[in-house]
């Protein structure tokens, strides 16, 4: 794939997630943040994207460290008190311990297997300051059920035709999105987004082994507790 191209896949799926209310998204992590009575000056974000939460997050603290698996994702936006590290959540390379580490839309539903889930729970049980707070949401099967209409798209932007072919499987609970660009010059690329949706209950048996414990699962977005029927909850995992 040339590097134009490669370019434009992440300018195209940052520019889909634009229409997000990230000013509301980041107010309800901070909200969370300061119920539960954390202090801490640099957070993490794992698997920011282009970090376009943190940036609203920044009106609250002064630098926080955005680490993303693409590059070409951390690359747009830069802004200088976001330090951005291109790394898989997976294997974190951080010497240092956080007192607040978030991982937010979905992004925890790339973990396609359970010990990928595990593997990632137990780095952050080892990064985590130990008053500190791990906050991550996930995508349930409702909103996979709910939104295939929506997520089924196309359009163009900046003189980039795009379609977005998303389909949900109950069997195997893979939810798929296939990105098709069609370039000005007629060339085409195509990308694939694979995503485990568990079920609301694996996420506790997963978790149960860990250092970590789940203070709180919450409906998205409020502090009411989360169901399996949810479309969208939000953990709230501390120390042990
Ligand atoms: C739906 S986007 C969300 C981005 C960002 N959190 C936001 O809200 O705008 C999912 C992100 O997860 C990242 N990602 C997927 N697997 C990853 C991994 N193993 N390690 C780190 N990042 C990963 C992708 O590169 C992508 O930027």
């Amino acid at each position: 794939m040339n590097n134009r191209h490669y370019d434009s896949i992440a300018m195209i799926y940052d520019h889909l997630m634009s229409r997000i209310d990230y000013s509301g998204w980041s107010e309800y992590l901070y909200d969370l943040y300061e119920s539960f009575g954390v202090e801490e000056k640099l957070p993490l974000e794992l698997a920011s994207g282009s970090g376009k939460l943190s940036r609203k997050l920044l009106s609250h603290f002064s630098k926080i460290v955005c680490s993303d698996l693409n590059l070409k994702m951390l690359k747009i936006n830069g802004n200088k008190n976001l330090l951005k590290v291109n790394c898989d959540m997976r294997r974190l390379p951080f010497k240092r311990e956080f007192g607040f580490i978030y991982c937010t839309f979905d992004s925890f539903n790339y973990l396609i297997n359970r010990e990928d889930v595990s593997l990632v729970l137990k780095q952050i049980g080892s990064l985590l300051k130990s008053e500190g707070l791990f906050t991550f949401d996930v995508s349930l099967e409702a909103n996979s059920i709910k939104n295939i209409g929506i997520l089924n798209r196309s359009g163009e932007y900046k003189g980039i035709k795009y379609t977005q072919t998303s389909n949900y499987n109950t069997d195997s609970r893979y939810h798929s999105n296939i990105f098709k660009l069609i370039f000005p010059d007629g060339s085409k690329k195509y990308e694939s987004h694979t995503q485990k949706i568990y079920a609301f209950n694996e996420y506790f048996d997963i978790i149960d082994n860990l250092e970590l414990y789940v203070s709180e699962c919450f409906e998205f977005f409020t502090f009411k507790d989360a169901n399996p029927d949810c479309e969208r909850v939000q953990f709230i995992l501390r120390k042990r």
